[in-house]
């Protein structure tokens, strides 16, 4: 963080007053923090407490309207490392996904060639409104990093989603991607994710619920700590992050030929997918019918693509699998680690609440190969897979 340049801006948003406690993260770990406000913003809270605690003027306008000096928008976007914008509005993510300019702090996001993190604030409701919903999508899809809001109370006396994440957590998400990057960048990496479908028949297959949503939010936090990624993934129904390639692929032996493809290139293997154990011995060219009378479909095991990895791992690769456990969690994973020649294993239990296949949340135990244990406690998803790209850039030689 020490002397990274970081423009903040703050939106209309009660939330702003915990933008003064985040600058004061940032200034204490030794960045250089500059302020830009919305004119809403400045109904919350005062541009003068902003400038006290950045030690820099804050800007508002375009221009100066004592003196007509003007307040140039492409300097400052230029100058930023990383441009952080908490609160976000509703209004200002909408405006900032659709090119509008109306005030200074969107012009120079227009403008802005960093990184971009925003940490949405408003109701529920609002959060939940398909048109927010767009929104966040078109920005993400361009590289905006967005720090979803925690759920509790909100200022309208409602319980729900859209609190902005506490100052403490978008200091870790900056840290994290300030740190990350300098060990990440332009390493290859490879990630699986999602389920495998193992065909019975045309119509029919055999699979499991997850739905990939780990591996992806994985391969998003590593693209944006800068690494060069490909993610193989089963079928999820889940847009491509910014900036990963993407190979489609079914079934379980389709996933292990992708892998082959790109895995003696890759420095660092992230094996998310629910890979299937078992397919068919062989599936029906025609659907199988009612009236055939079928009492059994004979199985046999799926190559352990993991596994395979492990046996051929070369110098100086790093090798992350994962264990989904409904009993005896830790030895399992332990075991699993060790079987499979692994740096890292992150083990998910289905017993924790709130984690597992479909949630949007998770809780793991990371073990690496020394066995020394980290549980990261129930989180997003998107913040898990940071916190796990952390964890892997501080492990990877
Ligand atoms: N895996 C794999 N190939 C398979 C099955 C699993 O590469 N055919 C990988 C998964 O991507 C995951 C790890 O192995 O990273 C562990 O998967 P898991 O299903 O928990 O364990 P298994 O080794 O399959 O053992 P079991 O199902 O008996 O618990």
């Amino acid at each position: 963080m020490r002397d990274k340049k970081i423009l903040i801006g703050v939106t209309g948003s009660i939330a702003a007053y915990k933008t003064v406690h985040l600058i004061r993260l940032l200034k204490k770990a030794g960045a250089e923090v500059r302020v830009i406000m919305t004119p809403a913003a400045c109904e919350f809270i005062t541009p003068l407490t902003l400038s006290v605690v950045s030690e820099n003027p804050v800007c508002i306008e375009p221009f100066n309207k004592a003196d007509g000096s003007w307040n140039n928008h492409v300097e400052l976007g230029m100058w930023a490392d990383l441009f952080l914008i908490a609160p976000a509005s509703a209004n200002t993510l909408a405006k900032m996904a659709h090119g509008m300019g109306d005030n200074f702090l969107l012009t120079v996001f227009l403008s802005s060639r960093c990184r971009v993190i925003a940490a949405p604030a408003m109701d529920l409701d609002m959060w939940n409104h398909p048109s927010s919903k767009s929104n966040l999508k078109i920005l993400q899809d361009r590289g905006v990093i967005i720090l979803e809001p925690a759920t509790g109370s909100l200022a309208s006396g409602l319980e729900g989603t859209g609190r902005m994440q506490e100052p403490d957590i978008i200091f870790d998400s900056v840290n994290n991607l300030f740190g990350t990057v300098s060990i990440l960048k332009g390493k290859k990496a490879l990630v699986t994710a999602g389920p495998t479908y193992e065909a019975i028949d045309p119509v029919r297959y055999i699979g499991n619920r997850s739905s990939g949503k780990m591996g992806f939010a994985i391969a998003e936090a590593l693209a944006a700590a800068g690494a060069d990624v490909v993610l193989v993934a089963g079928p999820a129904h889940l847009e491509t992050p910014y900036g990963v390639t993407r190979i489609d692929v079914v079934s379980a032996s389709e996933m292990r030929t992708a892998v082959k493809k790109y895995s003696s290139r890759s420095r660092l293997i992230v094996m998310a997918a629910a890979i299937a154990d078992y397919r068919p011995v062989k599936a029906s060219a025609l659907k199988i019918k009612k009236s055939g009378n079928l009492q059994e479909i004979r199985l046999e095991p799926t190559d352990d693509i993991l596994e395979g990895l492990g046996a051929d791992k070369t110098k100086g690769q790093f090798l992350v699998g994962f264990a989904l456990e409904t009993d005896h969690e830790l030895p399992n994973a332990i075991q699993k680690l060790k079987k499979k020649n692994l740096d890292l294993i992150v083990l998910n239990s289905l017993n924790d609440k709130g984690a597992g296949f479909g949630f949007d949340t998770n809780k793991v135990t990371l073990i690496d190969k020394k066995g020394k244990t980290e549980t990261f406690g129930l989180a997003t998803k998107k913040e898990i897979a940071f916190r796990l790209v952390k964890k892997i850039s501080s492990l990877i030689t």
